[in-house]
């Protein structure tokens, strides 16, 4: 009888061991392709939203057929992100607009040995819990589901980017012989991007007001003496510590280097009573950035001569965005910009006839405006070549395409009197002008030239069209000589 609770408490514990044992055997090991629910990864940044890159691809596949299909990979790089939101290295989403619109995704599996180095990936439950596929499958699986799905269209339409993508589908296509076209999305992508939506322009106001702030730091900071990187890392740690980076390498030019337009060694000491041209732009969480530039006296104060040119500069950005709005093309604001500025540059002395094309040249070196969004200078259409500027940088006649609400711009004008520049007028202009013609206007120009060689001024703002007109995104930023002047006064809180 004594024996008897011993017994019963033997029993309980084998029946224990035993129901472990055999429920170890139960449960799936976990396998290597997938992580346990528990390791979804949750998006972090509050501002994603799923519902925007949803749209964007309705608005995209708005001009597919039901007999297309869009196939689309991560080595698309922006264009992917755009309308995926997906920011792994590896990804494919493939869209098939006859299907009901279905949205698949082939995405890295979740590896937990991958995992200890690279962090989660989203694996299939994310591609479709945070991305909204409606299907997600392993990047493995492709090559087979691309395989049946192509076979019933008749186009299929890829990324110029996407290598890989487009030799696996002509591998199908030829394999099967196949009477399939196939074509290139870039341009629907891009002026879908051309058009920003309600969270990306929220993207870039975030993105412009942590530019404006590290704008305003440096001003209080600044000081001759100070390297140019060291002005570059005091803009980087404010845009670090507002959780964003530098959408592009800031430019940070003293003195000569303000000549420079696109200089970013940034490695000169400031010296007194110089200028420092400043262009940067924070890129928000979502991959946004701004471009916004100012051009300040190092030590608070524009001389004579830097503020005449700071001033027509400043009148000619002020002039140009008045015409950013519907109703005005692309580069009638630039015309007027350029506009204002020769007409200063030819009271001022600089030059004599403006008439003559490449006198105005000289000193115009660049078009005033580019999209930005993803790219700091953004895809899209201009209505003209971008790349062939000397056929519209002075044309009045080329207006390029309308302005649309929506559009994001820059409108930057510069003058940039490099030292010695006159000395390479024949290298300049020499095949369009005759030897005589450069001599006198380089004789004419040179005593007003060298009161002002070595400066370079450069403003920029963002420019949103809307359909009344537009907003300035960076107004807030000190900007006129006076406002710069007054803000450096102040001092750090
Ligand atoms: N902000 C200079 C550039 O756009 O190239
Ligand atoms: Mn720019």
């Amino acid at each position: 009888m004594k024996k008897q609770p011993i017994t019963i408490i033997i029993v309980i514990i084998a029946g224990l061991l035993i129901f472990l044992i055999i429920d170890r055997f139960r449960r799936p090991c976990l396998s290597p392709g997938e992580l346990p629910e528990s390791f979804i990864h949750e998006h972090k940044s509050p501002e994603y939203d799923p519902g925007s890159y949803a749209n964007r691809r309705q608005r995209i596949i708005a001009h597919l057929l039901e007999k297309d299909l869009l196939i689309i990979s991560a080595e698309a790089g922006d264009d992917f992100y755009y309308i995926t939101g997906f920011n792994e290295p590896q990804g494919i989403a493939l869209i098939n607009p006859g299907n009901n619109k279905e949205f698949k995704m082939f995405v890295t599996p979740r590896n937990p040995a991958d995992a200890m180095w690279t962090g989660e990936r989203h694996g299939k439950a994310g591609a479709m819990e945070i991305f909204k596929a409606d299907t997600a499958y392993l990047l493995n699986d492709f090559k087979e589901i691309a395989k049946q799905l192509i076979s019933n269209q008749t186009r299929v339409y890829m990324h110029s980017r996407d290598k890989m993508i487009s030799d696996i589908v002509e591998e199908i296509i030829n394999k099967k012989e196949l009477n399939i076209e196939q074509r290139n999305i870039d341009s629907l992508i891009h002026k879908s991007r051309v058009i920003k939506d309600e969270w990306e322009i929220n993207q870039l106001k975030q993105a412009v007001k942590v530019t404006g702030k590290a704008h305003s730091w440096i001003m209080q900071t600044m000081a001759p003496g100070q390297k140019e990187y060291e002005v570059q890392a005091e803009i980087e740690y404010i845009f670090r510590k507002n959780g964003l980076s530098p959408g592009f390498p800031p430019i940070v030019g003293s003195g000569p280097n303000a000549t420079i337009l696109h200089h970013t060694r940034n490695d000169r000491i400031i010296q007194d009573n110089e200028l420092i041209l400043v262009d940067i732009g924070a890129a928000s969480l979502g991959g946004y950035t701004a471009d916004i530039t100012r051009t300040y006296p190092v030590n608070g104060s524009y001389t004579p001569e830097q503020r005449k040119i700071y001033d027509l500069v400043y009148k000619a950005n002020e002039a140009g965005k008045k015409k950013m709005k519907p109703g005005y093309k692309m580069l009638d604001c630039n015309h007027e910009a350029n506009r204002i500025l020769v007409e200063g540059l030819h009271e001022m002395g600089l030059i004599p006839d403006t008439t003559v094309w490449w006198q105005k040249r000289f000193y115009i070196q660049h078009r005033v405006n580019h999209y930005i969004g993803l790219n700091v200078h953004d895809v899209g259409e201009y209505g003209f070549d971008p790349e062939k500027r000397d056929e519209h940088i002075l044309t009045p006649e080329i207006r390029g395409r309308k302005l649309k609400p929506g559009m994001v711009l820059t409108m930057e004008p510069g003058i940039y009197l490099q030292e010695n520049r006159l000395d390479y007028l024949h290298e300049l202009f020499g095949d369009i002008a005759d030897p005589c013609e450069l001599n006198e206007f380089a004789e004419k120009v040179r005593p007003v030239y060298e009161k002002y060689a070595g400066i370079g001024v450069r403003i920029e703002d963002n420019i949103l069209i809307t359909e009344s007109g537009n907003i300035d995104l960076s107004e807030h930023i000190p900007k006129s000589a006076d406002e710069i002047e007054a803000a450096m006064k102040k001092q750090i809180p």
